[in-house]
């Protein structure tokens, strides 16, 4: 990474809460910065490096102030923040209370007033310095759940901005959004954008139902489109538009990446490590309780006490990135995983040959694509995901069309990937069955899945999504 000075104004700007990289400290007292985890930075560093924009995020490590620099073709702006703040804000009212709200309220969210004061406090913040790098006129795309009050903020601070406002993860039925205490403060701040974008239209439609229940402003009554379509919320003189527009990944770089002879050779390596197993599984997530990580272990477990596999037979890999550690959910769920692995390697496992091979880490980019090429079964089971890219990136490694997917029904993906082993992953028969299914999967009939599946990832990529969403927003008036 080379590191300089960042110039000063910018005509386009992204803010999210994490810069695209984060900074590590080492033991030995020296620093790094390293590539950050996550669906939000694989989506749009791409597409930002190639429009040459700024970036302002926060640099991963709270206490630590770091001067705006150039990464690449990026300009990158850090946004410090204090312990307590990492704890209120980030750990509290952003991942302890609207993560699970917004996630079915998988986990019960914690309402607690000093965490809500401390996300009000700190998305301040972010509009403050989104307003200063901003050039007269220019498009800020302020990103997810962390920064949904940024869009008022920033826009009372510049109206000269073209705002738009991305959430990259679900949004709620409004049964569960109207349990927040600030549900009002949220929707009009989301209503200072001039576009607010969802992944599916049910999102889209919840906000504008929302809109008017909550602030009392009229929204339009048509179905919204996917990419197109988008509905309208009337704020005073504004219009605010509402959209679809499902996220995706940089389709035609990992297809080539996954072609690489390098690659190729890395994925013969895996399975030989592997002991040649007839068939690998993976799983590949942040470790997340959404993501249904669970899910899988409890199924793999029965396929194996009732004889429909063996560990000779089928290898399981579940790679996990350490998410959230401190988080209390995350921490019982880590200790919950980890029990689960262990005792099923207890019981199944043979010297050589353990049931599951679990590693608790992040990989790097080679390594996860010739992962991916390795697997014969890919298993997505989350109990809710506003998209889920591991799914489309498993998908784009396939061009020898080999490898069967099976996704959850409550990915947002789901909608798109509809020749993949589709599942509810509450039902364990089902994900039992589609598990099997997809080891057992007669060729001919995992080809033509592959195709269809590759049709709609590689037409449908994150540089389609990002324009369909800046389109939509340039079409947008500015007030
Ligand atoms: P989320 O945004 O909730 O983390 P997504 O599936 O949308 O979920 O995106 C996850 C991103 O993080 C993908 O680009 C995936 O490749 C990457 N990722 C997930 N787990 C790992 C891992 N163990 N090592 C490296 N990258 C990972
Ligand atoms: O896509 C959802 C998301 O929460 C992003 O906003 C975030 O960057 C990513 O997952 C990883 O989470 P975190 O930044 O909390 O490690």
């Amino acid at each position: 990474m080379t590191k300089g000075n960042a110039p000063t104004k910018a005509d386009f700007v992204v803010v999210a809460n994490r810069l695209p990289v984060d900074l590590e400290r080492l033991e030995d007292g020296t620093q790094r910065w390293k590539h950050s985890p996550g669906g939000l930075v694989t989506a749009l560093e791409p597409f930002l490096r190639a429009r040459q924009g700024a970036w302002v995020g926060w640099p991963g490590v709270p206490d630590v102030d770091v001067e705006p620099f150039t990464d690449g073709e990026m300009q990158l702006y850090p946004v410090r923040l204090s312990s307590a703040e990492f704890r209120q804000y980030y750990e509290g009212f952003s991942n302890a209370t609207l993560w699970p709200l917004y996630h079915d309220v998988v986990v019960p969210p914690v309402f607690d007033r000093s965490w809500w004061e401390a996300y009000r406090r700190v998305n301040q913040r972010f509009a403050e310095a989104a307003a200063d790098v901003s050039a007269e006129g220019a498009t800020v795309w302020i990103q997810d759940y962390q920064l949904q009050l940024v869009p008022a903020l920033l826009r009372e601070l510049r109206p000269d901005l073209r705002i738009g406002f991305f959430l990259h993860i679900p949004f709620p039925p409004v049964e569960l959004f109207m349990q927040l205490p600030w549900r009002t403060e949220i929707v009009r701040g989301l209503l200072g954008a001039d576009l607010v974008g969802f992944h599916r239209p049910g999102g889209a439609q919840n906000f504008m139902w929302l809109a008017r229940r909550l602030a009392g402003f009229e929204p339009s009554r048509a179905q919204v489109g996917v990419r197109s379509r988008p509905g309208v919320v009337q704020v005073g003189d504004r219009a605010v538009r509402v959209g679809a527009f499902p996220i995706s990944i940089a389709s035609g770089e990992l297809d080539q990446l996954a072609r690489s002879k390098e690659v190729q050779q890395r994925a013969k390596a895996i399975r030989s490590e592997l002991g040649n197993p007839r068939k690998i599984m993976l799983g590949v997530d942040r470790l997340d309780y959404t993501k249904g990580i669970d899910v899988r272990l409890n199924a793999m477990y029965e396929l194996l006490s009732e004889g429909h596999a063996t560990v000779e037979d089928v290898a399981m890999i579940q790679v996990a990135t350490p998410s959230r550690e401190r988080v209390e959910h995350y921490k019982q769920m880590r200790e919950d995983i980890e029990r689960k692995v262990g005792s099923i390697n207890g019981e199944f496992g043979r010297v050589g040959h353990p049931a599951v091979h679990y590693l608790h880490t992040s990989v790097d980019r080679k390594d996860l694509v010739a992962f991916y090429c390795a697997a014969d079964a890919m298993i997505v089971t989350p109990v809710r995901d506003g998209m889920n890219l591991v799914c489309k990136e498993y998908v784009a490694c396939r061009s020898d069309l080999g490898g069967s997917l099976v996704l959850s029904e409550f990915a947002g993906a789901a909608a798109e990937l509809t020749s993949a082993l589709l599942v509810n992953p509450h039902d364990l028969d089902g994900v039992k069955d589609s598990m099997l299914a997809a080891l057992n999967i007669d060729q001919a009939e995992g080809r033509r899945r592959m195709r269809a599946l590759r049709r709609q990832v590689l037409t449908h990529d994150v540089d389609r999504w990002a324009r369909s969403f800046l389109e939509a927003l340039g079409a947008s008036p500015t007030s």
